[in-house]
């Protein structure tokens, strides 16, 4: 399992003790939410942040764009240190601009992943498939952390994971929102393999609540 927690949940006023914590920990991914006041109702962290904690840790950096303009961003932040963009299929709703985005993340030598709201039917996910490393399931209306679980993903997890079987593609299928010890094992069940968290780690004992994720 691949731990990712999200850095919107860090205590700002103790960043260099909660990254060194991260980093002694077993999380091998750090998420972090781009959200621009548009595709979202809340603002976080441009690309400068990203290559701050580009230095603090040598993680995976987990991009996640909550963003109406992912073309024009993604570049932005692959040079600021990213080393996997995930945007969202509703930012764009055209299948040549989705798939010419995801190749070109993929000809940057990144990884590309889709990521799509709770209310998005599934099926939208059908017609990419193979063009993703990455397909990220949200459990919670994005924008804030700190919400309920939707007990809705368990089953569009299962499914996607059966669509990807059919094709024998083991791409990652990432969770974001409400995740802790119990919603995350019964997600991980599911088919998932790559878990968000962001108040669970961040408001506990990191390394334990990373571990207890595993
Ligand atoms: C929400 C973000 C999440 C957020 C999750 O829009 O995409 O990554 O940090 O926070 P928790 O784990 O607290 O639900
Ligand atoms: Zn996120």
């Amino acid at each position: 399992m691949i731990i990712a927690p999200s850095v919107l949940s860090v205590d700002y006023s103790h960043l260099s003790e909660q990254m060194k914590e991260l980093n002694e920990s077993d999380a091998q991914w750090i998420h972090y939410d781009v959200m621009d006041g548009h595709f979202v109702p809340n603002l976080t962290f441009g690309p400068d942040i990203l290559k701050g904690f580009r230095k603090l840790s040598d993680r995976f950096l987990d991009v996640h764009l909550m963003i109406t303009d992912p073309i024009y961003y993604s570049d932005i932040f692959i040079d600021a240190g990213a080393d996997g963009i995930t945007f969202h299929e509703e930012a764009l709703l055209d299948e040549e601009k989705i798939r010419s985005l995801a190749k070109h993340l993929r000809l940057r030598g990144i990884q590309a992943g889709l990521s799509i709201k709770p209310k998005t039917d599934l099926d939208k996910l059908k017609p990419y498939l193979e063009d993703f490393d990455l397909f990220l399931i949200m459990s919670v209306e994005p924008g804030f952390g700190g919400q309920k679980f939707m007990p809705d993903s368990i089953e569009r997890v299962r499914t996607l994971r059966s669509w990807l079987d059919e094709l024998h593609l083991n791409t990652h299928i990432e969770v974001d929102g409400g995740i802790n010890a119990e919603t995350g094992k019964l997600i991980k069940e599911a088919g998932a393999d790559v878990l968000v968290a962001g108040s669970y780690v961040f408001k506990n004992n990191i390394k334990e609540a990373v571990a207890s994720l595993e």
